[in-house]
């Protein structure tokens, strides 16, 4: 148990990367608040990690709003004294041909992914000063430093997740605190099925003839169960990591390796 009696709170809980990292997080023996905007399904997570033994309850949280990511963090300090990490996965994408790209769409992107982020490391670093120590993870994406064609506002979005990453690390690490970002590759989550279909349908294609290709792109040859990913945001939260500090840890199976 490698997270016995540390309080999380995880971001885009309902699904995808965010459940699995809940899950994983109560398996390691700590409390998590399950918080994203489909309160719905936040509160399916919360309850599988009720069911698996551990402790945990939902909340909403629209990160776009710097007062509704200060209230998961109020509420779980009341519910368990503290705050020890934060993880910040919610996330959205749009694919979207450059020379479409609307300022709302740019705007819509900014605010969710990177203001999203930011709200979450200043929420949780406040806290967590007042303590001296903590872990921040945000999660950016291979297409922050690929050339990813029809993604521009998404890759533009996570490359500023990755300059509030290192400049929090900068800023906080004095204090005590850790930040690092996970960079996923292509995961198997909602996110990448919406992903495929769009581009695909950009291309006049269907998933299944662009598959192959999409697979050959990735060295490993295969796309990674949010599991997996999962397990590296435990273990950048673990003691084990307390050296490691504004590191982009690549979880892409070698898609991107800058
Ligand atoms: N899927 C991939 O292959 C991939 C690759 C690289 C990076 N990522 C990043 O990993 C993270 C998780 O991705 P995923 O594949 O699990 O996505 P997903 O779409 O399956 O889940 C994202 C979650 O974020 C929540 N969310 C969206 N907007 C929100 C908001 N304003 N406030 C609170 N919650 C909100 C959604 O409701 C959803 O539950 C995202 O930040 C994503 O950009 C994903």
């Amino acid at each position: 148990m490698r997270l016995r009696d540390r309080v999380a709170i995880v971001t885009g809980a309902a699904r995808g990367l965010g459940r699995a990292i809940v899950l994983a997080y109560v398996r390691e023996g700590a409390a998590v608040l399950a918080a994203d905007i489909d309160a719905g399904a936040a509160e399916n997570t919360a309850r599988l990690a009720r069911e698996a033994g551990g402790q945990s309850t939902a909340m909403q949280v629209d990160v776009s709003d710097a007062v509704s990511v200060d209230e998961i963090v109020r509420h779980a300090v009341d519910e368990w004294g503290r705050l020890d990490i934060m993880v910040a996965a919610a996330g959205i994408q749009v694919i979207e041909p450059l020379l479409e790209t609307t300022a709302a769409t740019w705007e819509r992107m900014y605010a969710v992914n990177t203001l999203g982020v930011l709200y979450c490391v200043q929420a949780a670093g406040r806290v967590m000063l007042s303590r001296g120590s903590g872990r921040i993870i945000t999660v950016t994406s291979a297409a922050a430093r690929m050339a990813v064609p029809n993604f521009t506002a998404y890759a533009a979005s996570k490359a500023g997740v990755e300059c509030i990453t290192r400049a929090a690390a900068a800023e906080l690490a004095p204090h005590g605190l850790r930040v690092n970002s996970i960079s996923p590759g292509r995961m198997l989550t909602d996110m990448t099925t919406v992903l495929e279909t769009g581009l695909a349908a950009l291309a006049g294609e269907t998933t299944e003839e662009r598959e192959p290709a999409r697979i050959a792109q990735i060295p490993v040859r295969r796309k990674a169960a949010p599991e997996e990913v999962a397990a590296v945001a435990v273990w950048l939260a673990s003691d084990e990591a307390e050296y490691i500090n504004g590191c982009r840890l690549n979880a892409t199976g070698g898609l991107e390796m800058d």
